[in-house]
C-alpha cells in the first residue's frame, strides 16, 4: 500500500471484534518497529509503551468502567457501559507513555529549552500513536485512540506495575473491524493551507 493509501484509509474504529489476520507476535513486531523508529526531540526516545491482550486487556476496561462510574451521570451510563464494552470485544490495547525522568534530565541538560521539552515529548508521543494507528490500518487491524488519563492513572499503576516515572498519555484499543467508521466530515483545505513561490 502507498503511503497516500494508508493516510486515507486510516479512521477511528470504535466497534471491535477478535477477528484479525495478525498474531501477537506480528503485532508486537510492528509496535517495536514504529517505537524503534519514531523521530523524537534530541533523539531522546522517552516514550514507553505497554500492550495488553488477554485477561490483562480486560482488565484494563474494567478499571475504567468502574472508574468512570464514579464521575458518569446515571443517566448517560448506559451509552459509557456501550462504548467501553466495544472495546472490550477487540484484541488489545496500547498504552503510550512518556517517561518523565528523560524529559527532567533534559530539562535540566538544556535549560534554555526546559518550557519546551514537555510539548516535544508529547509531539514526539503522538507521532509514535500516529505510526502505530498506521501499521495497524494497513493490516486491517481497526484502532481508536482514547484518553481516560488522568481519571485511571492511579489504578492502572496498580495494575500494570511500571515506574512512576511514566506519564500516561493516550490508550489504543485495537482490533478486528465489526463496523466501519462514518463518512466523516471535512473542512475546506481553501483557507487551511498557504503557498508562497
Ligand atoms: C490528539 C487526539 C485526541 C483524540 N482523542 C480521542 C478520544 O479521547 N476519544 C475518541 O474517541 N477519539 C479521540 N480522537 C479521535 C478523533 O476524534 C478522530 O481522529 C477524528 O474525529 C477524525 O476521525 P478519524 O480518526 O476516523 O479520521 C483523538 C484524536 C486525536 C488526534
Amino acid at each position: 500500500m502507498t503511503t497516500e493509501k494508508a493516510f486515507v484509509q486510516r479512521r477511528s474504529i470504535y466497534s471491535l471484534n477478535s477477528k484479525i489476520n495478525l498474531s501477537y507476535q506480528q503485532i508486537t513486531s510492528l509496535i517495536e518497529l514504529a517505537l524503534k523508529h519514531a523521530p523524537t526531540a534530541f533523539n531522546s526516545q522517552s516514550a514507553r509503551l505497554i500492550v495488553l491482550y488477554g485477561k490483562s486487556y480486560q482488565k484494563l476496561w474494567d478499571i475504567t468502567l468502574r472508574a468512570l462510574s464514579k464521575v458518569t451521570p446515571p443517566e448517560k451510563f448506559p451509552q459509557t457501559v456501550t462504548k467501553i464494552n466495544s472495546f472490550k470485544q477487540g484484541v488489545g490495547t496500547i498504552l503510550f507513555f512518556e517517561d518523565y525522568k528523560i524529559v527532567e534530565q533534559l530539562q535540566q541538560k538544556y535549560p534554555l529549552y526546559a518550557e519546551n521539552f514537555p510539548k516535544w515529548s508529547e509531539q514526539s508521543n503522538a507521532m509514535l500513536q500516529y505510526m502505530i494507528w498506521l501499521l495497524l490500518s494497513e493490516h486491517k487491524i481497526g484502532a481508536s485512540l482514547q484518553h481516560y488519563n488522568p481519571l485511571i492513572d492511579d489504578d492502572i499503576l496498580h495494575a500494570f506495575h511500571f515506574p512512576k516515572s511514566w506519564r500516561l498519555i493516550a490508550q489504543m484499543p485495537f482490533g478486528g473491524i465489526a463496523h466501519k467508521a462514518e463518512e466523516k466530515n471535512f473542512t475546506p483545505l481553501k483557507g487551511r493551507l498557504k503557498i508562497f513561490d
